[in-house]
């Protein structure tokens, strides 16, 4: 593709217009439609933002055909082997990986932030006990602008970067405490001599009757999903916080709204949905018959965990996440049969014309859930594991639209409703 613009030619008024192409400095050449309306009197449409980069940004890079991603320029394989969480998400912050005293002070601040207001624990006891935990993340995270009211002056680099790293640090806190409420557990602080993952693994598990130590493997295995999780540029819950962030609401109403957007089963609830799949499934014998429903177009079953909107090759982190899958369970020494369907679905889903001819694989949510049902979180608590990673990305990308604002997120329509008619009155109406 060469950067010359593209003419645009108007047929009806003869009008041509000259469209430049805009380069990043890797990926697809995209072209600027900014002045299509006010020159030619056309908007574009787009359902679904299938043909539309919505924003420039220097934190993440998918080249969807070759299955690449990349944080900053470094590959997801490499940070997944040699980064931990905390690093990954001073980079995604901050552009660079921190020397060891950037990385101390991020630890450090990170560390200081991890309590929540008493008050927060109390507004947490007005849910029902069987509330989903993601319906309760988004209120409860929603409600911290409350408490930080006086930190709100988005115009303040510093306050911006403060509620930045006070979500990140308050989000496993706020988590394992909508877990405790649903198990009727007191609530459970942050201690903070643990690191990350440590830290939430304990306030999710442990109990004041016994001693509870949090298992190294467990600790690992988080900080890695963690990792793979972090961003991935412009998906539909972080395009979400940028939109809201775009109309210059605070930082915690947006992460809440992005909170909302994950939960829909065709983004982030899809690893809860892919275990509801698998137990639906039941046996290998059955698999056949859930790859044919997945094909038919009468009927509404989707195969979970499958099927991309950029990834037209494999998803590079479900990669990770298989064989983390394996790891976890050999070191755990179990066996889990839902393990073994999910490896068998994969192996037809990828023989099947359908799934090659539409280039859909494993997604980030396929094998997750697996694992996550190893080290005992919930079914319902498998989105909330996403959103605490993913709360890293919403922040970068959000800190990232103040740096640079665009204007508010606004689209246009295409009207399909009645064209003007008068107002009748009750009595002569039907
Ligand atoms: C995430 O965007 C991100 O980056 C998201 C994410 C992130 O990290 O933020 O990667 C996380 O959300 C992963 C995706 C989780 N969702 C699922 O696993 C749900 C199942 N998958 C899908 O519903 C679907 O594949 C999407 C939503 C993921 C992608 O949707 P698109 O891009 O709109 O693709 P499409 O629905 O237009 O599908 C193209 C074709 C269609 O068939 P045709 O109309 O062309 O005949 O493929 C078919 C679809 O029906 N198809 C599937 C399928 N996914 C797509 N058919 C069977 N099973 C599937 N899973």
């Amino acid at each position: 593709m060469s950067d010359k613009p593209v003419i645009v030619t108007d047929e009806a008024s003869g009008k041509t217009l000259e469209l430049p192409v805009v380069r990043g400095t890797e990926g697809e050449p995209t072209l600027s439609i900014k002045s299509l309306p006010k020159e030619l009197g056309y908007f574009t449409y787009d359902p679904g933002f299938t043909a539309t980069a919505s924003c420039s940004s220097a934190i993440t890079f998918i080249d969807g055909g070759k299955g690449i991603l990349r944080y900053r320029g470094y590959p997801i394989e490499q940070l997944a082997e040699k980064s931990t969480f905390l690093e990954v998400a001073y980079l995604l912050l901050n552009g660079e990986l921190p020397d060891q005293g950037e990385f101390d002070d991020f630890r450090r601040d990170i560390t200081y932030h991890t309590m929540v207001h008493e008050k927060l624990n109390t507004f947490m006891t007005g849910f029902h006990y069987d509330a989903h935990p993601m319906a309760m993340m988004a209120g409860v995270v929603g409600s911290l602008a409350a408490f930080y009211h006086d930190r709100l002056d988005m115009s303040d680099p510093a306050q911006r970067m403060l509620a930045a790293k006070r979500m990140i640090a308050k989000m496993p806190t706020i988590a394992a405490a909508c877990y405790r409420h649903h198990m009727g557990w007191p609530t459970a602080y942050p201690r903070n001599s643990l690191n990350y993952t440590e830290r939430f693994l304990d306030m999710m598990f442990s109990v004041p009757a016994e001693e509870y130590k949090v298992s190294p493997v467990a600790a690992k295995a988080f900080d890695l999903l963690f990792i793979l999780h972090a961003d991935h540029e412009q998906n539909a819950s972080t395009s979400t916080v940028r939109l809201v962030g775009s109309t210059g609401a605070n930082p915690y109403a947006s992460v809440a709204a992005g909170i909302s957007a994950l939960w829909g089963p065709a983004h982030g609830g899809a690893n809860e949905a892919v275990l509801n799949m698998l137990e639906q499934i039941g046996d290998v014998s059955r698999v056949g018959e859930f790859i044919d429903r997945a094909k038919d177009r009468d009927d509404p079953f989707r195969l979970m965990g499958f099927g991309h909107r950029v990834y037209k090759n494999y998803d590079p982190r479900a990669n990770i996440i298989r064989q983390a899958a394996h790891d976890v369970l050999a070191e755990l020494g179990r066996k889990d049969p839902l393990m073994d369907l999910a490896m068998e679905l994969e192996k037809i889903a990828l023989e099947d014309d359908y799934f090659v001819e539409k280039k859909l694989y494993p997604n980030v949510d396929f094998y997750s859930g697996i694992i996550y049902k190893a080290l005992g979180i919930p079914k319902s608590m498998f989105t909330v594991m996403f959103a605490i990673a993913r709360t890293v990305g919403w922040v970068s990308h959000w800190l990232e639209h103040h740096n640079n604002p665009t204007p508010i997120g606004r689209p246009r329509q295409v009207y399909t409703g009645p064209v003007e008619r008068d107002y009748t009155d009750i009595s002569s109406r039907g």
